[in-house]
């Protein structure tokens, strides 16, 4: 009988509903959505190059491509700039910003630039490279990853990848940091301290902030461990700014952090992750994952998306 209990309560525990419909492209990496204030088309960003770009009419598709935001990639001297990843987008009064990270793979190296389109579409983006947060051996954190959200009236951005973790720095404007020194978010003690990807939003009070931990890729040449790959995980504070805690009350600084979606049936690794409040849809998680049906490399990433559901004030994914 306990047994039984306690398998049922692992089943209900992972009984995390299928991503929402995808037609269309549905490959992504690291994908960022926002509706177009304009007409709500939906503009998928992705990971890679100069960035790819995909729209649709509904979050559920049907996707297309339409190619990359920077044809010749950034001129950012430091990392990889025509292979540009993990693209953020928001809006201020008729201008679309859009921040990427120019890094190598494990490596600290790293800077965020920014582009601007007033409608999102390829051929609109101009790129203003840096914005003056910018990583190396002598930095606590890797400055890859870029997240902004406007708390009050005061612009930030959130970034941060392994090393001492999720890191947030207040900007002076969209295209440029204000010089303070970033202060720390969210930082795992364990293991190889894997979270990056940070998405913070705001909703009754709260700020929350997602990230993912755990193995982002490589799972056949280096697979994890059962459980060490991509989960998506959330912590929240009343100021956005500080105290973030997970579900438990344990500080997020300190190996806090509250899983929203981890692998489960042909769902593996999904991360990456943003929030999107969908006009049809209310609040949405969207991810990648791998499609164990259709292959674990980077390459076969799928578009993955849930609407959330909330327990006392934390997002779930019913
Ligand atoms: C930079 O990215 C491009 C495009 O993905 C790739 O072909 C090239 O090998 C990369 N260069 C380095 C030094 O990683
Ligand atoms: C989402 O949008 C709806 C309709 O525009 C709005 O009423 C609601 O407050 C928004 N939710 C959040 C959390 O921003
Ligand atoms: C922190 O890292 C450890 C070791 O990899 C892992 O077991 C744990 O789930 C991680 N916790 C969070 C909140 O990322």
């Amino acid at each position: 009988m306990f047994s039984f209990v306690l398998l049922l309560c692992v089943a209900l525990a992972n009984a995390y509903s299928d991503p929402g419909a995808c037609s269309g492209s549905c490959w992504a990496h690291d994908p960022n959505v926002i509706q177009r204030k304009s007409d709500g088309t939906f503009f998928r960003f992705s990971t890679g190059l100069g960035i790819h770009i995909s729209s649709a009419s509904s979050i559920a598709g049907p996707w297309t491509d339409l190619g990359v935001a920077l044809a010749d990639g950034s001129d950012v001297p430091v990392g990889n700039a025509s292979n540009l990843w993990a693209p953020d987008v928001h809006y201020v009064d008729g201008t679309y910003y859009m921040y990427y990270a120019s890094s190598t793979l494990g490596s600290q190296d790293s800077t965020i630039g920014v582009a601007s389109s007033t409608t999102l579409e390829v051929g609109s983006w101009t790129d203003h490279g840096e914005i003056g947060v910018t990583s190396s051996s002598s930095t606590p954190y890797n400055a890859i990853d870029p997240n902004w959200i406007t708390i009050g009236s005061t612009p930030y951005l959130q970034f941060g990848s392994y090393w001492d973790g999720i890191y947030q720095v207040e900007m002076t404007d969209s295209l440029t940091s204000s010089g303070s020194t970033p202060t720390n978010l969210a930082y795992n003690a364990s293991g190889n301290h894997a979270i990056e990807a940070a998405f913070m939003f705001e909703r009754g009070g709260y700020y929350y902030l997602t990230f993912s931990s755990g193995q982002a890729q490589n799972y056949i040449s280096n697979p994890p461990a059962q459980g060490d790959e991509y989960r998506i995980v959330v912590c929240r504070s009343r100021t956005g700014t500080g105290d973030f805690v997970d579900q438990d009350g344990v500080a997020c600084t300190n190996s806090g952090g509250t899983t929203v979606l981890a692998s489960h049936d042909y769902v593996f690794g999904p991360g990456g992750q943003g929030v999107l409040n969908d006009t049809t849809y209310g609040l949405v998680v969207y991810y990648h994952y791998a499609n164990k049906n259709i292959g674990l490399t980077v390459d076969d990433y799928q578009f993955g998306w849930n609407q959330l559901t909330w327990t006392n004030g934390w997002p779930v994914v019913a």
